[in-house]
């Protein structure tokens, strides 16, 4: 059989005008659910339909997915990034403002490889961050994930906010790595926001039932992943697309 994990793809439920909302219930914790967003944008549409297009050549394919990425990370820090209030003098005189808060930097997170052109247009976005790399190489034939980088600082606090860029959740593998990696150094899966660009269902059961406070942004839930780990239909495989290594 082509496609080994054939399953329904859960729906996006459309909760207002900014974002379809879909809640993947955790097994055995019924008041605990992971929520992943789905912003229903025209550009998130667009970009994706670039990207999904096999005849789309490098450099357009990875300047779509860096448009996801700032994009998606826009929604995800949306209700995330804690502001202070101050005043300050404009050329006119003086102005209340709010700012991102200084002290409380994201701690982003990317998976290399992709991970990192999701972070490519959001560089200027965040006006404080840190970036700590994390790379997985997946055995093509077991699938399994196998570390080869990780800066990690050796202790997160509760309280860090913490973004994950990985553009495809398909088996899981990976992101549970992460996520055990990141968790087990102290953060709270509650600040914890992941950024993807095609999500499927096994990624999203295997969170939703290990991090239930978790919420993840995305561009697109597809229906299911095939017995080599590739998303159908996704985008083929997003690190080779970006990086011209196909
Ligand atoms: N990783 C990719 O790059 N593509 C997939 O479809 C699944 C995992």
């Amino acid at each position: 059989a082509r496609h080994s994990s054939r399953q329904a793809a859960p729906r996006p439920v459309a909760t207002g005008r900014r974002n379809a909302r879909l809640i993947v219930q955790a097994a055995g914790k019924p008041k605990q659910q992971m929520l992943v967003y789905v912003p229903p944008h025209p550009l998130v549409k667009h970009w994706l339909a670039v990207a999904r297009n096999a005849a789309t050549p490098t450099p357009i394919f990875r300047s779509a997915l860096a448009e996801l990425g700032r994009i998606l990370i826009y929604e995800a820090v949306r209700e995330f990034l804690p502001t202070v209030d101050g005043v300050i003098d404009t050329p006119m005189g003086p102005a209340d403002v709010t700012c991102v808060d200084p002290m409380r930097p994201v701690k982003v997170i990317p998976i290399l490889r992709a991970g990192l052109v999701l972070l490519e247009q959001s560089a200027t976005l965040l006006p404080a961050s840190e970036t700590y790399h994390l790379g997985y190489v997946r055995d093509d034939e077991t699938l399994k994930a196998t570390s080869y980088l990780n800066k990690l600082p050796a202790q997160f606090q509760p309280d860090d906010l913490v973004l994950i860029a990985d553009p495809m959740l398909a088996t899981g593998g990976t992101m549970m790595q992460a996520l055990q990696e990141i968790v087990s150094r102290g953060a709270d899966p509650a600040n914890i926001r992941v950024v993807a660009v095609v999500a499927a269902p096994p990624a999203l059961k295997l969170m939703a039932d290990a991090y239930p406070g978790l919420k993840v942004y995305t561009a697109i839930i597809d229906a299911e992943v095939n017995d080599k780990g590739y998303i159908i239909p996704g985008l083929g495989d997003a690190g080779d697309r970006a990086f011209g290594t196909i």
